[in-house]
């Protein structure tokens, strides 16, 4: 394994004045602040770094302080326990009011720039709605924040469509270059997510079979139960294609096509991902709406709980017309135009409120040409081998292969799977994909990070099928099922099913 496969240097990161803004948002509390403060535990943080979170709310270091300490540790987001650590990793927090769009003079530079250490590297991580990636690096460039080794982290989505996504991209390259701009998927940082190029590019059996002359096809899903409460503003001009198939599966699609790089480093893998998007069939019109398919989930049970529809989610602001058209379900089948792709499906689907939490990358082999077994032989897709790449739940790899039942008498086959946990055979905790990635950005590392020309490849495609889109309304679906009808017809044409293992 070549070292930068591995999780992370034994010893810490380089020390940074880490700059969050949007420090007092769902993902700080929820994610960025749990996954710094677990690379602390571990001592992955060098001592003088300092996280200085950047918000409208007027808060002092000890309010905010206060503030993590209820919404992060007493929500139970960090392991309990060792209280010292906690202490220790609160005391690197500082919070200073800062209003983008305010666009006045001074308006909390200054006290930021108070708190930054002089030739010190500054992160700018901006957790935050992708319209004030521009404003805020402007304004901070304005106040001579943004120094020469800064960089600048961007949460997805890169704006809503191909034109947005340039505009940012130009506004916030204006300002840092293309090399210091880490564009998160936080996809590209989970373990099995990295395991997938490990299992590819350190192992050689697959290689000879990963092409269209063995696989039949590709499903790849990241299936859901949450809804989408509180989130209505974002979600009704988002939906599932923009929010999950526009960067995280397409990219689960590109690691898994993509030709094997020369280097596991930032510029080879990220140049075979690209190459992977730009050979993507487009998808247009009525060729657009025949190869996807879209829902919205309406009322239902989601394990033992009654949940309401997408329009009655409680939220700050009442449903609109927008609101009904907006698909929290969408699945496409994508096709890959190169030699080795060519004519295998990569089917693609993502949903909120389904019947579990669970995400895989299914490999479907083709069958045997000739079975040589009365029983279990070729038949229609379901006894060929298959591979699984599960991403959560329980991460790990699953190869289902043919296995004789035991007995005497006739042959009789049953596909069993052979199967790696990577829990139990590492015997570790499995980190969470913002740690892994937090480090990255600290020890500059941008290999796990989208490139402008991926992010805005991938608009270019999704784009159209957003346009085909436009005159129809989301297929209901009952919260807590296994999505729309549309995307069981999807696969149905062509005499294939979901692999519903998990979601059954
Ligand atoms: C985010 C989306 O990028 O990913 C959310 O905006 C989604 O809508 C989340 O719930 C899923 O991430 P994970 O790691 O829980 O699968």
């Amino acid at each position: 394994m070549s070292p930068a496969v591995q999780l992370s240097p034994s010893s810490h990161a380089h020390a940074a004045d880490l700059i969050l803004f949007g420090g007092t948002g769902d993902l700080a509390m929820r994610k960025l602040l749990p996954a710094l403060y677990r690379c602390d535990l571990e001592g992955r943080l060098a001592p003088e770094t300092k996280v200085i979170a950047l918000s409208r709310g007027g808060l002092g270091d000890t309010d905010y302080r206060g503030k993590v300490d209820a919404e992060v540790r007493g929500a139970g987001a960090v392991p309990p326990g060792d209280p010292g650590a906690w202490d220790r990793f609160v005391r690197r927090l500082h919070h200073v009011s800062v209003d983008v769009a305010a666009g006045e003079p001074d308006n909390g530079w200054t006290a930021l720039g108070e708190l930054l250490t002089s030739g010190r590297t500054r992160i700018f991580y901006l957790a935050s709605p992708p319209m004030t990636f521009g404003p805020f690096c402007r304004e901070a460039n304005r106040a001579g924040l943004i120094t020469e080794d800064s960089r600048v982290v961007l949460e997805k989505p890169i704006g809503r469509d191909l034109a947005s996504a340039r505009a940012i991209n130009d506004e916030v390259g204006a300002i840092v270059a293309e090399n210091r701009i880490f564009r998160i998927d936080h996809y590209l940082g989970k373990e099995t997510v990295q395991n997938l190029l490990v299992l590819r590019f350190a192992n050689t059996f697959l290689e000879p079979v990963w092409n269209s002359r063995w696989i039949d096809h590709v499903q790849i899903t990241v299936a859901e139960t949450v809804g989408t409460p509180g989130r209505r503003g974002y979600y009704d001009h988002a939906g599932a294609l923009r929010d999950m198939v526009q960067n995280h599966l397409l990219q689960l699609l590109c690691l898994t096509a993509m030709e094997p790089p020369a280097r596991n480093d930032r510029e080879a893998v990220r140049d075979e991902k690209v190459k992977v998007l730009r050979a993507l069939r487009p998808l247009t019109g009525a060729d657009a709406r025949r190869h996807t398919a879209r829902g919205q989930y309406g009322a239902g049970r989601v394990g033992d709980h009654a949940v309401p529809g997408y329009l009655d989610e409680p939220s700050g602001t009442p449903p609109t017309e927008q609101s009904a058209r907006v698909e929290t379900f969408a699945a496409v089948e994508a096709e890959i135009l190169n030699w080795r792709w060519a004519g295998v499906p990569f089917y693609l689907r993502s949903g909120k409120r389904l019947r579990s939490r669970h995400s895989e990358i299914v490999v479907q082999f083709k069958d045997v040409p000739h079975s040589i077994f009365s029983t279990g032989g070729a038949g229609p897709g379901s006894q060929a081998n298959r591979l699984i790449l599960r991403l959560q739940p329980s991460e790990g790899i699953h190869l289902h292969l043919q296995a004789k039942e035991p007995g005497p008498g006739e042959v009789s086959l049953r596909p069993v799977p052979l199967s790696l946990s990577f829990a139990e055979t590492f015997q570790t905790r499995v980190p969470d994909a913002y740690e892994r990635l937090l480090l990255d950005v600290l020890d500059g590392n941008p290999t796990l990070f989208m490139r402008r020309d991926e992010v805005e490849t991938a608009w270019s495609w999704i784009d159209p099928i957003i346009s085909a889109w436009a005159d129809d309304v989301p297929e209901i679906y009952a919260a807590g099922s296994t999505g729309p009808g549309g995307a069981r017809d999807l696969l149905a044409r062509s005499g294939r099913a979901w692999h519903e293992d998990g979601l059954a």
